[in-house]
This record gives C-alpha cells, sequence and structure tokens, in this order.
C-alpha cells in the first residue's frame, strides 16, 4: 500500500511533521511505501471557482496550473492519504485550507472514492479545540467518499515539543502501523 501524508505547517521539523514521521515510520514497519509532502514547499493557488473541474470535456481536471498538478498525480497513486496541519484559529494552516479547496476536480472525477485518510494535528491547547478542525475533515473526507481511520490530536506549542510527549508520539505510530 502507498501511503503519502501532507504536511501543511511552514516550521520545518516542527510538530506537525515529528507526528506525521512517527506515523509514517509506524506505516513503514508494516511494509507500506511512505512519501511526505511539505506543501510550503509547492505553489498552490486558490481556487478560483471556475468549475472547469465540473466539466467533462475537461477531464475533471483543475484550469490552474501549480504545484498541484504533482500533488493531483501523487494524490491519486495512493492508497491512504495523511493530512497533517497544526492547529491556526481552530482550523488548518492556511496551506492546508489552499489544498482542501483545490480537492473539488476529486469530487466530479470520483478519484479519492475508497481511499483511506488520517489526520495529524499538534495545539497549544491539545484535543479540546479540534473540534471544528475535525468537523470540517470529517465532513470533507464524506464528501470525498474517503474513510477517516483516525487522529492523531496532540498538545504542543514551541517547535518540536511534541517530542516531550511520548504517549502522543506513540499514538501516532501506533495509527501508521494500523493502516
Ligand atoms: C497563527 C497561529 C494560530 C494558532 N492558533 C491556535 C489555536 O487556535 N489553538 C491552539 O491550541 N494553538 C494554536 N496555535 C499554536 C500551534 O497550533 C502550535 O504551536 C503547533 O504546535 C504548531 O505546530 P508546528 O510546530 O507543526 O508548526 C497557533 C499558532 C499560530 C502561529
Amino acid at each position: 500500500m502507498k501511503v503519502l501524508a501532507l504536511t501543511g505547517s511552514p516550521r520545518i521539523g516542527g510538530n506537525t511533521e515529528i507526528l506525521v514521521d512517527e506515523m509514517l515510520r509506524g506505516a513503514e514497519s508494516k511494509g507500506h511505501a511512505v512519501e511526505r509532502l511539505r506543501l510550503y514547499d509547492y505553489e498552490i493557488l486558490p481556487c478560483v471557482d471556475c468549475r472547469r473541474c465540473k466539466r467533462s470535456e475537461s477531464g475533471y481536471t483543475c484550469a490552474l496550473k501549480d504545484g498541484m498538478g504533482e500533488i493531483y498525480l501523487k494524490m491519486e497513486n495512493s492508497d491512504f492519504i495523511i493530512f497533517g496541519t497544526p492547529v491556526y484559529w481552530y482550523g488548518p494552516t492556511a496551506k492546508m485550507k489552499l489544498l482542501i479547496d483545490r480537492l473539488r476536480p476529486f469530487i466530479a472525477s470520483g478519484k479519492m472514492k475508497g481511499k483511506k485518510g488520517a489526520v495529524a494535528a499538534p495545539s497549544e491547547e491539545g484535543a479540546g479545540c479540534c473540534g471544528p478542525l475535525m468537523e470540517m475533515f470529517r465532513m470533507s473526507f464524506d464528501y470525498l467518499g474517503m474513510e477517516l481511520i483516525g487522529s492523531v490530536l496532540a498538545e504542543a506549542y514551541e517547535r518540536g515539543e511534541i517530542e516531550e510527549s511520548p504517549e502522543a508520539l506513540k499514538r501516532a505510530y501506533e495509527l501508521g502501523r494500523s493502516l
């Protein structure tokens, strides 16, 4: 199985990346092929609601030409997709939201249907503040026809602080192993 992780934190080596890497380590231990993409390494333009992706003559593809071209392909070729984002104002980061808005072609093409996924989200306040974020992911997974199999919501604020939470790292590793 192919596991793709998309991380939406601007902090290299931050809590999101550490959590996601633990999930990937767990998945690798079960023999899955894993890849992590840092969304901040890609230009992702905002969806402009042109609706080209809803038309069959476009092949249900996006009209915008940017880094999403590569990300779309990688998503299509994955069985399992991890969305990693720090909580920013009780939602995902703007970069992660840009990606989510651009998933509209997959509604018409149905190419995400049947895929599984998970969420990793560190935040200063911890799981108690993640209701709106998780509701957004749950409903978006549903709309895409994907199955949300789990999440790791963990408390951490400073860069790398998550390393001091072996319990959170273990949850991430075990979720990765359970894929
Ligand atoms: C703009 C901004 C908004 C934030 N909003 C929240 C928030 O609403 N709730 C919270 O608990 N933490 C919030 N945080 C803290 C981050 O979620 C936290 O520091 C997280 O561990 C960062 O993860 P990273 O190291 O992967 O970037 C915010 C941080 C920033 C920079």
